[in-house]
């Protein structure tokens, strides 16, 4: 089949090189030159595994890059939008890009062609497509508009693509449900899987997916309602772990209680700083502006996104109650990137929190495996960047937890201790049996479970033969 794809930005560029992995010649339009050239060289802009395999695979085969959308409507039975779709300041979708893409397409309509809607965008957009088209001199049998939305989250994207919990396409009409039946093929068939180069199946995955076949409108919705719903855990476990805290109970626990229910299940409960990142918060606002305008006020997802704000401030708090006063304290940060394996920085809890941290007059030595980067050019100059955690924790007053990547969670501890001026952790994430940090010496603040106070940590720490005395600068 051939297909383009508009927008290389991580949707459009994972699905362009899925879509080519699985036999498909497909062109990547994109309208930023700079970008073009990059990719067309070789390059890939964003830090997701196995995609460098796959441009290197298919570039220059079956994936090409342009930046003539029309040249490329021409030549492709169907036609994924995956633009960008940012907020406004109301908290809507700015929807102006997926408008120009549309117009564009309408003009350069040479036979039947399904235009897809890949972007997260609000219910009732493949209507507006479909109008713009119309109203751009398409004639109405010579195009179909369906939503097929994406769930694949940043660090595992492209196993997340070929190796998806369903597929949902949204087709109004057997035309265009059938030929978009036929892209993912070889995925639903389990032709894919049985090839010899076929990316290594993640554990989790069913084989072959789901497929569902709905309206347009449903499939809109089932995109940003995944979404909200995935938020809304994540803010009930860290309400939840507020509680605990509270009464000395251990949200860890609460949560393998809560997560054992297979009605619940154990994922996207882990409590932290809040969630971040290009699309939950970014959703939840749009989501809530599509109900409003829908006539229904979605108040559970106020909520969901107070509780996620709060979130911060109360990790703010902890520090404050490790240290004290703030002005002049010196702080290593572990994390930039809104989670762990990936280099993405937008909406990222940890860099809220450094940008406040730094406006109450501490300084930050901060390391993040990935996203080192992209938060220089967003962090002031104050900030210095560590080439490793123990560079990151040398001389500071505590050290700060707050992106849940796998190397924070197995740091050498006595390494570590040696570094900090004080033998404080404040973990935003949870990654250390609080227990353990005790008896090496920390005093440990988390999530969700108790802080053991210093003076029994000396006990512990005098037990476990080390020294819990601030040490010399
Ligand atoms: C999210 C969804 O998981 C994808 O299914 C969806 O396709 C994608 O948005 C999108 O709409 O494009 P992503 O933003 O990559 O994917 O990140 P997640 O893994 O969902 O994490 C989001 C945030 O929640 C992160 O800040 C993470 O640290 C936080 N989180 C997640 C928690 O605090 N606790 C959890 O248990 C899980």
């Amino acid at each position: 089949m051939h297909i383009s794809v508009v927008g290389s930005g991580y949707v459009g560029l994972v699905a362009g090189a899925c879509f080519a992995d699985l036999g498909h010649e497909i062109i990547l339009v994109d309208n930023d030159q700079l970008k073009l050239s990059a990719l067309k060289s070789g390059a890939v802009p964003i830090h997701e595994n196995f995609l460098p395999e796959l441009v290197a695979r298919h570039r220059g085969k079956r994936l090409n890059f342009s930046g003539d959308l029309s040249e490329a409507v021409r030549a492709s039975s169907a036609i994924f939008i995956a633009v960008g779709t940012p907020a406004t300041d109301q908290g809507d979708a700015d929807l102006s890009y997926v408008e120009s893409v549309a117009r564009e397409v309408a003009g350069a309509i040479n036979g039947y062609k399904v235009v897809v809607e890949k972007s997260t965008v609000p219910v009732y957009t493949s209507n507006w497509i479909r109008t713009v088209m119309s109203r751009n001199g398409a004639a109405p049998d010579s195009f179909d508009v369906a939503s097929n939305p994406e769930f694949l989250r940043e660090g595992t994207a492209v196993t997340d693509f070929l190796y998806p919990d369903r597929i949902v396409l949204g087709a109004d009409h057997e035309r265009c449900a059938s030929l978009l039946r036929e892209i993912y093929q070889p995925l639903t068939s389990g032709d894919y899987y049985r090839r010899q180069h076929a990316i290594p199946k993640p554990d989790r995955a069913h084989i072959p997916p789901t497929l569902l076949v709905t309206s347009a409108k449903s499939a809109e919705l089932i995109k940003h309602a995944s979404n909200a719903f995935l938020a809304m855990k994540v803010s009930f476990i860290n309400a939840v772990a507020s509680i605990c805290e509270s009464v000395g109970a251990d949200v860890e626990q609460v949560r393998q209680g809560i997560g054992s229910d297979s009605r619940i299940g154990p994922r996207f409960l882990n409590p932290g700083i809040g969630y971040g990142g290009s699309c939950f918060p970014k959703d939840l606002a749009a989501f809530r502006a599509v109900a409003r305008e829908c006539g229904y006020d979605f108040r559970l997802l106020d909520e969901v996104i107070r509780i996620n704000e709060e979130q911060r401030h109360l990790f703010l708090r902890k520090v404050r109650s490790a240290l004290w006063t703030l002005k002049g304290k010196h702080l290593g940060v572990l994390g930039l990137a809104f989670k762990g394996g990936t280099d993405d920085i937008r909406e990222s809890p940890a860099i809220l929190l450094i940008q406040t941290l730094l406006q109450e007059g501490c300084s930050v030595a901060a390391y993040d495996p990935a996203a080192t980067e992209r938060a220089r050019e967003v962090l002031s100059s104050k900030v210095e960047f560590a080439s490793s955690p123990y560079e990151a924790a040398a001389g500071a007053d505590a050290l700060l937890i707050l992106t849940e990547w796998d190397e924070f969670a197995t740091l050498d501890l006595h390494r570590l201790y040696s570094k900090l001026q004080y033998p404080i952790v404040v973990d935003g994430r949870n990654l250390y049996d609080p227990q353990i940090m005790t008896a090496h010496g920390f005093t440990y603040y988390s999530v969700g479970r108790q802080t053991i106070p210093p003076e029994s940590q000396v006990v512990a720490a005098a037990a476990a033969g080390r020294k819990s005395k601030p040490k010399n600068r």
